[in-house]
């Protein structure tokens, strides 16, 4: 099998170790960038890179850095995301910035700063970690929510400027996943939330880890702009 290569932001823990673990089985060689390493050894071509992907400089550094070793860059994956929520009224200006830098301003760096690769290669593809909730909201995360949808007109936007050099550009709207993110949330709230699931049941990381393979791999070539909600029949 062909080696590839992958750069992801997050992957120390939840869908982005998945996805990882997916990757690692598909032949890329990946490097991830994130506050923590993955607490477990896996076997496979990995790099860890320590950032804080909300101080956008050391950001850019550091793609740079992954570039000049990689060469060429096959896939990137802006999984990297974090939430503060809250009811606007009470929605601190903090809450608000550090939400959109992480999950959004992140990814128009690592978008950008990759482009030349990309586009110089005219192969390669990206995919964006969005929400169900970028697509219908949800009151108390209007931080999260704004994120999520500028994540999905990013990716639009991105793939009309891509197409023409075979740069395909999609969205994961994972809908309830269980990591650490949904732990958050109590037993109450998640069997409420299992209610008004069509399917019944919380999705798992590899839910998305699959898609996230199959949106990168040469079965997808033909798919380019879109979201794929993999949320148990949520959105529909
Ligand atoms: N779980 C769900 O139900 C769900 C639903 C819809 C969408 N999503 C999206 O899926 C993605 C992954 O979520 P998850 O559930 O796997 O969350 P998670 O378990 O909390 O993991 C978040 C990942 O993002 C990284 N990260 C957070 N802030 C960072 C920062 N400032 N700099 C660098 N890395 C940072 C974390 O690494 P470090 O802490 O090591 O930095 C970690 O690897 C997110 O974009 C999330 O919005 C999740």
């Amino acid at each position: 099998m062909e080696l590839k290569k992958a750069i992801i932001t997050g992957g120390s823990r939840g869908i982005g170790l998945a996805i990882i673990k997916r990757l690692l089985k598909e032949n890329y060689e990946i490097w991830y960038i994130s506050r923590s390493q993955i607490g477990e050894n896996l076997d496979g071509l990995l790099h860890y890179v320590n950032c804080d992907i909300s101080d956008h400089e050391k950001l850019e550094e550091s793609l740079k850095e992954i570039v000049k070793q990689a060469t060429t860059i096959d896939l990137l994956v802006n999984n990297a995301g974090i939430t503060k929520d809250n009811l606007i009224m009470r929605m601190q200006m903090e809450a608000w910035n550090d939400v959109l830098n992480v999950n959004l301003t992140s990814a128009f760096i690592t978008c950008k700063v990759l482009s030349r690769t990309f586009l110089k290669q005219k192969k390669g593809s990206i995919i964006n970690i969005s929400s169900v909730v970028g697509v219908s909201g949800n009151a108390g995360q209007a931080n999260y929510s704004a994120s999520k949808a500028g994540l999905i007109g990013l990716t639009k936007t991105l793939a009309k400027e891509f197409a023409s050099r075979s740069v395909r550009v999609n969205c994961v709207a994972p809908g309830f996943i269980e990591t650490s993110m949904s732990d958050k949330l109590s037993e109450e709230q998640k069997a409420q939330i299992v209610e008004n699931i069509p399917l019944s049941r919380m999705g798992n990381v590899d839910d998305i880890a699959n898609v996230v393979a199959f949106l990168a791999s040469s079965e997808a070539s033909y798919i380019t702009g879109q979201v794929l909600c993999v949320d148990g029949g949520m959105v529909i």
